[in-house]
């Protein structure tokens, strides 16, 4: 019984969709935030195998979600690969060096700062009933790559785009080593216990559309294509997120197996733009999910019918807001399952 939602990757289509909330572990659970608080800070918990599988599970307890996604974060690839890694209070994540000027030279891989997340997916798969879908995932190389370059998260990307242009090359490294990184990193979660991946390509949206074919389709479509020679079972989730237009280009190219579709797309046209019969996840702003407006069931009811007519998987088009009511989680709930 390998559940709804891994079956829904593989072309199934339910009656009522699977459904799981990105960024479902997390700081609107107040059980997440006793832990948190316990551990004394992000990193601590992510390598505390123990609390880091509690706080995948968590969400899974009280929600009984159709999928549990591994409790890591997309920086540990640049951990990995030898920057310092800080989650500071209020500032959101910061990496040393940054590579604007120097690109790579100098950083001295830590692999070992890998292993400890396969025992968090070893030991949430031991956790979990058969029927829950355990997702590992990583960032795409560009995604990851504007975070090494500037060091920290910025509004446009501007430090990882301008450099872009100016070095290609050394953009270029950079990418090609996530890549190479993030190819062990997913096999090591799927060897673990991983059912499915998901790649999260958060800033693909900030790319003019030229540049759009190098830094995301290129990487994205490498490691899906060693992910396939490798665990040729194992799907993979593409989250292209702004893609817009690009969204059926990126589904044509990269050989994911699903797509996620963020919220600033029409269902009716994703649907109607992407190849036959392909899974897609999304697409609910989670700024309506934060509100808990009379527009919440009507919205989660046309996003079901766009999608009727293929493979999907209920989630929001980016993650839950921190502020969220669990009681608007419920009630998001409530309205998936109905019956059509
Ligand atoms: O529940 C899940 O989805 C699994 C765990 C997960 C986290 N981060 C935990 C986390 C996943 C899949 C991510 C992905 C991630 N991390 C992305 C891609 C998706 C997206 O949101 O665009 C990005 C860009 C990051 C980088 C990152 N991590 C930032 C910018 C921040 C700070 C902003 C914030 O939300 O706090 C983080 C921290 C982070 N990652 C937290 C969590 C639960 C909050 C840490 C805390 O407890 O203070």
């Amino acid at each position: 019984m390998p559940g709804l939602l891994l079956d829904t990757l593989g072309g199934a289509m339910p009656a009522v969709p699977p459904v799981w909330l990105m960024r479902q572990a997390g700081r609107y659970l107040p059980e997440y935030r006793e832990l948190r608080a316990e551990k004394g800070g992000f990193l601590e918990l992510v390598y505390d195998t123990e609390a880091a599988a509690e706080v995948t599970v968590q969400p899974i307890r009280r929600f009984g979600f159709d999928g549990a996604i591994l409790f890591s974060d997309i920086l540990i690839v640049p951990y990995a690969m030898g920057q310092d890694l800080a989650f500071l209070a209020g500032e959101g994540p910061k990496l040393s060096p940054t590579l604007v000027d120097h690109a790579l030279e100098g950083l001295e891989a830590v692999p070992e700062r890998l292993t400890p997340i396969y025992d968090t997916v070893a030991r949430v798969r031991s956790l979990l009933s058969p029927d829950t879908t355990l997702l590992g995932f990583a960032g795409s190389p560009w995604t990851v790559a504007t975070y090494m370059i500037a060091g920290e998260g910025s509004r446009d990307q501007h430090d990882a785009r301008a450099m872009a242009y100016r070095d290609p090359a050394a953009v270029q490294a950079i990418c090609d080593a996530v890549g190479n990184v993030t190819i062990e990193y997913l096999s090591g979660q799927i060897e673990a216990g991983a059912e499915a991946v998901q790649l999260f390509d958060s800033w693909a949206g900030s790319l003019a559309p030229d540049e759009f074919e190098r830094w995301v389709i290129a990487p994205n479509a490498r490691i899906v294509e060693a992910l396939r020679g490798r665990h040729p079972d194992t799907p993979v989730i593409g989250f292209p997120k702004g893609a817009g237009e690009k969204l059926p280009s990126y589904a044509r190219e990269t050989g994911v197996q699903a797509i996620g579709v963020d919220e600033t797309l029409d269902p009716v046209w994703v649907a109607g733009n992407l190849p036959e019969g392909m899974p897609v996840q999304g697409n609910l702003d989670p700024l309506l999910l934060l509100a808990g407006s009379d527009r919440l069931e009507p919205r989660i009811d046309a996003i079901r019918e766009a999608f009727a007519g293929r493979p999907h998987i209920f989630n929001l088009g980016h993650g839950i807001d921190r502020r969220t009511p669990i009681a608007h989680v419920e009630r998001l709930l409530a309205a998936v399952r109905k019956r059509g």
